[in-house]
């Protein structure tokens, strides 16, 4: 089998963050979201990986390389505009060949590996399988309607009267098929060539879809209440070790990761959390559900349930942090100097809750 990953879209819904970085390399846990997407391909057993790109196709290649990382091959695949999923798969034809293979999307976090899932579709003589999950606001989703024997009758592209509440969640798994079902299909409304009617193209001339209920959690993190949900999810998950520096005046609890170079000075640091590679806290509190990537300074300050990117500094607030994402090179410090006010260089799209 082979894999593809949908890397594309500029990531609107999480601007500013995604303003200078593709959605897909925001990392949960201190790891970009692709990144664990690569692993859990590879975890199946796959070693032929592409990677569909488009507008932020640089910064991909430059994060994920050739594989040799991961001990996969990665082929990257340009797609010149956003079409859609199907579209997506169209120009994907000459890596996929006549293989079977697993299509992700890239900003997809799912409980759990996809390893059982996706050998249960090598073996099997299904034409299709797709992954499908309970929510709470099927609008915002392909609906699937499965019959009293549990076969997929059909499939909507977020219906306004949802027929079912079981979402498709990004995760795909096709034989050859599907690009006669890619190649027949219209564009939606959303002028998209959308995966959903490609499938529901394959149960119209009676192949074999396969529905699989996922029960545990799935997050696609287009958000920021989203990518702040799935953080607290793979912290809670993470098997932590400390590699860095604990001086003897810092309290740590087993749930507290500390890479390789962080130093954790005077400091209290409550589980599920990250301290990134080369981070430097000190005489601070950092609370449960909190990521903080590489080379980022807290010091003299309190961050709680929180995503903190590279290179930033928090120094000397008086007030809590909480519920917040932070971005690349962000300085946030207390100033002394009169007046007495905030005082802020806010890029565009950026958000601040003051009290
Ligand atoms: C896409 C699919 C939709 C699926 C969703 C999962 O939606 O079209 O069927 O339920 O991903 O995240 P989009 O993100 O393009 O709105």
């Amino acid at each position: 089998m082979k894999g593809l990953i949908l890397s594309g879209g500029k990531g609107t819904r999480l601007y500013p963050i995604t303003f200078t970085r593709a959605k897909q390399l925001v990392p949960v846990a201190n790891k970009p979201v692709l990144f664990r997407v690569i692993e859990a391909i590879r975890d199946a057993g796959i070693d032929e990986i592409g990677i569909v790109i488009g507008d932020t196709g640089d910064e991909i290649r430059q994060a994920v390389g050739n594989g040799r990382r991961w001990d996969v091959t990665i082929r990257y695949i340009e797609q010149e505009a956003p079409l859609g999923l199907a579209h997506a798969v169209k120009i994907s034809q000459d890596f996929l060949g006549d293989d079977r293979f697993v299509m992700f999307l890239g900003d997809n976090v799912i409980e759990g590996g996809i390893s059982p899932l996706i050998r249960q579709f090598a073996d099997s003589g299904w034409n299709s399988q797709v992954v499908l999950t309970e929510v709470d606001h099927p609008q915002q989703y392909g609906v699937a309607e499965l019959d009293n024997e549990r076969r997929i009758v059909r499939l909507v592209e977020k219906p306004r009267n949802p027929p079912s509440n079981l979402a498709l969640v990004g995760i795909y798994m096709f034989d050859a098929n599907i690009f006669q079902a890619v190649n027949s299909i219209k564009p939606s409304w959303r002028g998209e060539l959308e995966i959903t009617d490609a499938i529901q193209w394959l149960v119209d001339q009676g192949c074999q879809v396969h529905p699989y209920i996922h029960r545990g959690w799935w997050i696609d993190t287009g958000k920021h209440i989203d990518l702040l949900e799935a953080n607290n999810r793979v912290l809670a998950e993470l098997t932590h070790r400390t590699e860095g520096y604990v001086d003897r005046d810092s309290k740590l609890d087993h749930l507290v990761t500390v890479e390789r170079g962080a130093e954790v000075i005077n400091s209290v640091v409550r589980g599920p959390a990250i301290i990134g590679e080369d981070c430097r806290i000190i005489n601070s509190y950092v609370g449960p559900f909190t990521s903080i990537y590489h080379d980022t300074v807290v010091e003299d300050s309190e961050i709680e349930h929180s995503i903190v990117l590279d290179h930033s500094r928090i120094v000397g607030i008086p007030s809590r942090i909480e519920d917040s994402i932070i971005g690349r090179d962000v300085e946030i410090t207390f100033s002394p100097i009169k007046p007495k006010a905030y005082k802020m260089t806010l890029g565009d799209h950026s958000k601040v809750g003051l009290l």
